[in-house]
Order: C-alpha cells, then sequence, then structure tokens
C-alpha cells in the first residue's frame, strides 16, 4: 500500500504530484490510500515516494477537461475524491474516450461532485449578507458563511468584483477571506461566535424584503429548493418567511380587490420620459446600466409588462468586451429579474465555460426585456415576441450598447439578431464569424442555448453543443483581438 497525505482539503497540486509519481511507479487505484494532514506537506507520509517503473513510463498526455474536472471535484467534502480522481485518470491512460461515458459509476459520480460544487458556489453568492463594522480603519463589512463544500477560494473572487469599492472578510470554518480594496487574501477558518451581530443594516433589508415579497407570486416548493433552510441562519429575511407565508392568502385577495395605484408624481415623469424616443423631445438617455435597469421597470413601449414579474435589464461590467444578447427573459428570469439564469442559462454557462469565456467579465442581455408567455394551468409557457415588440424593446439595447461600448455583441437566436442587425439573419447560414451591425460596431450569430435544449435527438444535441462551444470560442477571440 502506499500512503499518501496531502497537505490540506484542497491540495490539488498535491495530488497531482502523488497522481503522476504513482502512475509513473505502476501502483494501481486500489493500492494507493489519501489521507489529508493538515499543513504537513509531507506528501509520502514519511515514506520513500514509490519508484518508477524499470523502462520507460508509458506516454500519457492528462485531457485538460479532466483536469478542469478534477480541479472542481477536490473542492468537495467526500472524503472518496482523491480516490476517485485517481481511479478516474488510471483509467484513462487505457481509455481515452472516459469521460465522454457519462453513465459510467465513477464518469457519474465525478460529475455529481462537480454539480454540487457548483451549486454550493451558486448558494454562496446568493446567501452571504455582510454586516457593516465600524472600526477604527473604517467601516467594513463582515459576513459569516458555511459553505457547502471547500469553496472559498474559488467563490469569492465574485464577492472581490461585485463589492470592489468596500473591504469585507467572508468567515467560515474552513477558510476566511478578506478583500482590502486591491488584493484578496485568505486566512484559516473561524468560529461563528467571530461574526458580529446584527446591525440597522439587516432591519433596513428586512423591511425591503418585506416590501417586494410578492404573495401572488409565492411558489413554496421553488423557494425551499432556492433558499434551503440551512441557509436561514445566515439571511436577515428569514425571520419574516414563515409570517409572510402566512399572510400570502389573505394579501393576494386584498391585492386583487384594491383599485389601481396611482405611482407618484415623479415616478410618473421618468416613466413617462423613459417612454418618449428621441432625447430632444425629453426622452430618456441613461447614463449608466443601473440608470437602465430602474428605468426598464416603468417602460410601456409595448404591452408585455403588463404580465411580466419585472423588467430584466442585462447584468456585467460596463467595460465588457462581448455583449451576449437573448432573445427575453424566461420564467426563471422573469422572478428572479436576472438574465440566463434559468435552464438556458445553465446551457450558456457550461458552453462559455467549454469555450473559455468568462461570463463575469460579458455584458449578458436580452433582446426584449419582459417576458412574454401564455398560461397553461400552472404554467407559464413561452412566446416569441413579435416584430413590434422587438422593435419597440430595441431602444434598451441601443441604450445598453451605448454605455457598454463591447467590441462584439453576439446575437444568440433569431430573435436577438433580428434585434442587432435590424434584419432577419440566417443562422445557420450567418453563424460563427463575424458580421457588421447597422449603424456602426460588429457582430456575431450563433444558436440560442433553447434551441439546443428543444433538440429530440442527444446526437444531434451533441454535435450542435460543439458547434455553439466552437462559436462562442470564435466570440471569444474576436471580442479579445477587435479594438
Ligand atoms: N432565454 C433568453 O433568451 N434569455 C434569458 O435571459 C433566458 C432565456
Amino acid at each position: 500500500m502506499e500512503l499518501i497525505r496531502l497537505a490540506h482539503q484542497t491540495d490539488f497540486d498535491g495530488w497531482r504530484t502523488a497522481a503522476r509519481t504513482l502512475r509513473s511507479a505502476g501502483v494501481p487505484p486500489e493500492r494507493a490510500v489519501w489521507t489529508v494532514g493538515e499543513g504537513q506537506g509531507d506528501l509520502w507520509a514519511g515514506n520513500a515516494p514509490p519508484r518508477p517503473l524499470d523502462g520507460p513510463a508509458p506516454p500519457f498526455n492528462v485531457p485538460r477537461d479532466f483536469i478542469e474536472l478534477a480541479q472542481e471535484v477536490v473542492c468537495h467534502r467526500a472524503e472518496d475524491r482523491w480516490s476517485l480522481l485517481y481511479s478516474l485518470l488510471w483509467r484513462l491512460m487505457g481509455e481515452p474516450q472516459l469521460l465522454k461515458i457519462v453513465t459510467d459509476p465513477e464518469v457519474a459520480r465525478a460529475l455529481e461532485l462537480r454539480r454540487n460544487v457548483v451549486k454550493a458556489v451558486h448558494k454562496m453568492h446568493a446567501f452571504v449578507r455582510f454586516r457593516r463594522v465600524a472600526g477604527a480603519a473604517g467601516e467594513t463589512y463582515v459576513a459569516w458563511f458555511r459553505p457547502e463544500h471547500l469553496i472559498v477560494e474559488g467563490a469569492t473572487p465574485f464577492f472581490a468584483r461585485r463589492f470592489a469599492a468596500m473591504r469585507w472578510s467572508i468567515l467560515g470554518p474552513d477558510r476566511s477571506a478578506y478583500w482590502d480594496g486591491r488584493r484578496l487574501l485568505f486566512g484559516p477558518g473561524v468560529p461563528r461566535s467571530a461574526a458580529p451581530p446584527p446591525d440597522d443594516l439587516e432591519a433596513l433589508w428586512r423591511t425591503y424584503y418585506a416590501h417586494i415579497f410578492n404573495p401572488a407570486r409565492m411558489k413554496l416548493a421553488a423557494m425551499r429548493a432556492e433558499m434551503p433552510k440551512q441557509y436561514w441562519g445566515n439571511l436577515p429575511e428569514a425571520s419574516l418567511i414563515p409570517d409572510l407565508i402566512a399572510g400570502a392568502g389573505a394579501r393576494t385577495e386584498a391585492m386583487v380587490a384594491a383599485p389601481a395605484t396611482v405611482p407618484p408624481k415623479r415616478a410618473l415623469k421618468v416613466m413617462q420620459a423613459a417612454n418618449r424616443d428621441a432625447p430632444h423631445e425629453g426622452g430618456f438617455i441613461a447614463s449608466s446600466t443601473e440608470e437602465v435597469a430602474a428605468a426598464i421597470q416603468g417602460c410601456r413601449r409595448c404591452e408585455l409588462w403588463r404580465n411580466a414579474t419585472q423588467g430584466v435589464a442585462g447584468a456585467g461590467p460596463r467595460d465588457a468586451r462581448m455583449m451576449i444578447v437573448g432573445e427575453q427573459p424566461g420564467d426563471v428570469e422573469d422572478l428572479k429579474g436576472e438574465p440566463f439564469v434559468g435552464p438556458a442559462g445553465q446551457l450558456l454557462d457550461r458552453a462559455l465555460a467549454e469555450a473559455g469565456v468568462d461570463r463575469t467579465q460579458a455584458y449578458v442581455t436580452n433582446a426584449v426585456k419582459h417576458f412574454k408567455f401564455e398560461p397553461r394551468g400552472k404554467r407559464r409557457l413561452h412566446k416569441t415576441p413579435d416584430t413590434g415588440e422587438i422593435r419597440a424593446c430595441r431602444w434598451w439595447l441601443e441604450q445598453e450598447t451605448r454605455l457598454v461600448k463591447p467590441n462584439l455583441i453576439v446575437a444568440l437566436g433569431g430573435t436577438a439578431a433580428s434585434s442587432v442587425f435590424g434584419r432577419t439573419v440566417a443562422i445557420t447560414r450567418e453563424r460563427g464569424r463575424e458580421l457588421p451591425v447597422s449603424g456602426g460596431g460588429r457582430g456575431f450569430v450563433t444558436f440560442h442555448p433553447s434551441y439546443l435544449l428543444r433538440l429530440p435527438d442527444e446526437a444531434a444535441k451533441a454535435a450542435a453543443f460543439q458547434t455553439f462551444v466552437a462559436d462562442l470560442r470564435t466570440a471569444g477571440e474576436l471580442a479579445s483581438a477587435l479594438a
């Protein structure tokens, strides 16, 4: 038996070094025992490393997608992760296509661990709540959060980008992260008692949450799935939830019975300005993407606002090189108020990741900002927006384009393409290359992820996905190369 002692819980480099040595010494997976000895850094636990085989080791290139998978899997808390990865690595030598066999029990297990890790990252992004702390060094923000997996290093750069101007710490039992306004630093875990007590920001947040909670749209199962109870301890709004749920029925009836409210005068003015086109008529010219997002809530340029929960503006950095344009928010996006966060968004994320394009560096938006649907029982079925709705909403897309000034606009599917290029675009014929945008700028068109989701045949779906990934890779290169 070979005993390998990794330095810490996510010691991918140690695992890689040991796995290489074991492989070239011909040590099969069942003869390797993996442990983690906090901080000891003694890979072979005081023993001599296994000797390489006599003669040349069999040539073997580790596929890149395995390395990427392994880097995520090591962040899982599962104790079998190290031996699972070594077993996969061992088998890849003789079965180079192994990772494509998703029904293989070991591949399936690794993919499941990766899914759990990715989910834990999303949960951390959604459920960290900072508390304001005033100290000698000025104002800082502190949160305590126990992620489901060992993801602090991977998940916290998101907060550094989103809260770049604040100084903050996220404390947790495994690791803690600290952002000083310039650098993201990591330290050991701390107990929950190290987090500061509730403050006035939390009271403000609770008031806000109680106001935005819409009893008529309450979906208990979705709430439980999206906001599992284990995170409630973190969330200031959690204490409100039982009462809000209990009172939802009565509030819905009251809302239905109440007469329509009249918006305050100032809000009316902004709404009217937002609905006029030309600046010389007093039309609304946004000076930031945040302003666009706020003004979209008052948009009455077509009728779609009537049935949607809210307008969904674009999201992403103001200086993004690439702007990705979809069709319209779907059911999930309509409820969450963010573009591409439902099933099509997950497919888009997967394709972008495979193409090596960082979604957080792109500005992601839609041609139409309100969800168009047809109620069918309890479900809301997507309906394609018509030409008038696309034309009316182009006003917002143009404002976003003017502010972001992307090097490349990537239209996903026909609706987005007709808005971006001002004409009907034949996706199969024109996809995958640079196209001029009317009125200046460079564009690009590829499939919409929902098109891939709808393909009935698995083989066709896999082939189209690879084309989609290749297109996004080309788009990423164009966006970086174009000045
Ligand atoms: N489909 C889109 O086109 N956009 C979204 O935001 C979600 C699904």
